[in-house]
């Protein structure tokens, strides 16, 4: 499939860049990870070396560029929260935003040509129809999806004025563990359905909260396009493959175009496990959509991608089987 070669990871020490590094070393290229380790964990990089440091440190990041012999970048390093980005917007655009003009300015002079983005479904904002293609317009309703839209940009006018080529992936709902069990999620304070489930199910935390029962979709509680991260880690080795085919600059939604109610997500925890998930009602959340779902299309037919884990109970048993492992409980 892909000719080995040499690919800077940022944020490889995290949730979804680990899962990548992981793949990209069983598949024999050479990887080095650029995190800084405010949410990331070094265990969690299972090949290649790992450099401590800021992604916005032009200095540091060509360096290693040069050092390494970079061929491709692969950005994922970012803050991902997304009440948060309401809370510190500024946060959200210095380290999304400005820190990927910093590391776009070192991958230009260093002539980069390949490039890989973490993008997101919060570019959508809330679709009229609960469906998002690529070319439905943005229009994200928090500062978190503005910061990664703002990126999107600066993507696409440096490739456009230069040589550069560019796959961005809009991500939807990402979950699941590795089915190794060698890395999964390990957030605190996570936010993110599925892990809060798995966490309340095993009496880890108090009883979940359902963000709203009165939304106009089957149930009355959010939907969402849940992606098995290992499906998600193999489109970036296939949008790898893509530009070293000479494929040109895209944007992709990443998702398995089905949608899951929040009612549906802890029913699959509950079978699981084989007991309900503690859970309470609660008012709805702000800026929470009702229902985003990818039109999952254009990514199978650009990279000929195929789902191997496109099923909520494999998604849940990972994530499950994650949870007991770093909490003892196996
Ligand atoms: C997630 C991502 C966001 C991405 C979006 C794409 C993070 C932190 N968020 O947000 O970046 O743009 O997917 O769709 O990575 N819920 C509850 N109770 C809880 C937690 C969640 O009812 O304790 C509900 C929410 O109201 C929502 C659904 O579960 O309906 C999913 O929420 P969550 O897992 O937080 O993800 P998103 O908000 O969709």
């Amino acid at each position: 499939m892909t000719r080995p070669t040499n690919v800077l990871v940022t944020g490889g020490a995290g949730y979804i860049g680990s899962h990548v590094v992981r793949q990209l070393g069983e598949a024999g290229h050479r990887v080095v990870t650029l995190d800084n380790l405010s949410t990331g964990f070094r265990d969690a990089v299972l090949y290649g070396d790992l450099v401590e440091g800021d992604t916005g440190d032009e200095g540091l990041v060509e360096d290693t560029l040069t050092r390494y012999g970079v061929d491709t970048v692969m950005h994922f390093a970012a803050h991902t929260i997304v009440p948060e980005s309401v809370a510190d917007p500024l946060k959200y655009y210095g380290n999304n935003t400005c820190s990927t003009r910093s590391l776009l300015a070192a991958c230009q002079r260093q002539g980069v040509r390949q490039f890989v983005f973490s993008s997101t479904a919060a570019v959508y904002g809330m679709p009229a129809t609960g469906i998002a293609a690529e070319d439905t317009p943005t229009a994200p309703i928090n500062p978190y999806g503005a910061s990664k839209l703002m990126s999107e940009q600066m993507l696409r006018d440096l490739s456009a004025a230069s040589g550069m080529r560019h796959v961005i992936l809009r991500y939807f709902n990402v979950a699941g563990a590795d089915p190794g069990g060698r890395i999964g999620q390990s957030t605190r304070k996570a936010t993110l359905l599925i892990k809060v489930a798995c966490e309340a199910v095993l009496g880890l935390r108090p009883p979940l909260r359902i963000f709203g029962t009165d939304y106009p979709t089957p149930d009355g509680t959010g939907v969402r396009d849940y992606i098995h991260v290992e499906d998600l880690a193999d489109a970036h080795l296939r949008a790898l493959a893509y530009l070293q085919d000479g494929g040109e600059s895209q944007t992709l939604n990443c998702g398995y175009g089905r949608g899951y109610s929040v009612r549906e997500v802890l029913a699959a925890v509950g079978r699981a496990e084989g007991t309900p998930v503690p859970c309470e009602e609660a008012p709805r959340r702000a800026g929470d959509p009702p229902s985003l779902i990818a039109d999952a299309r254009r990514i199978r037919d650009v990279l000929g991608w195929t789902p191997r884990h496109d099923d909520l109970d494999t998604i849940v048993a990972t994530a499950l089987a994650w949870e007991k492992r770093i909490h003892g409980n196996a």
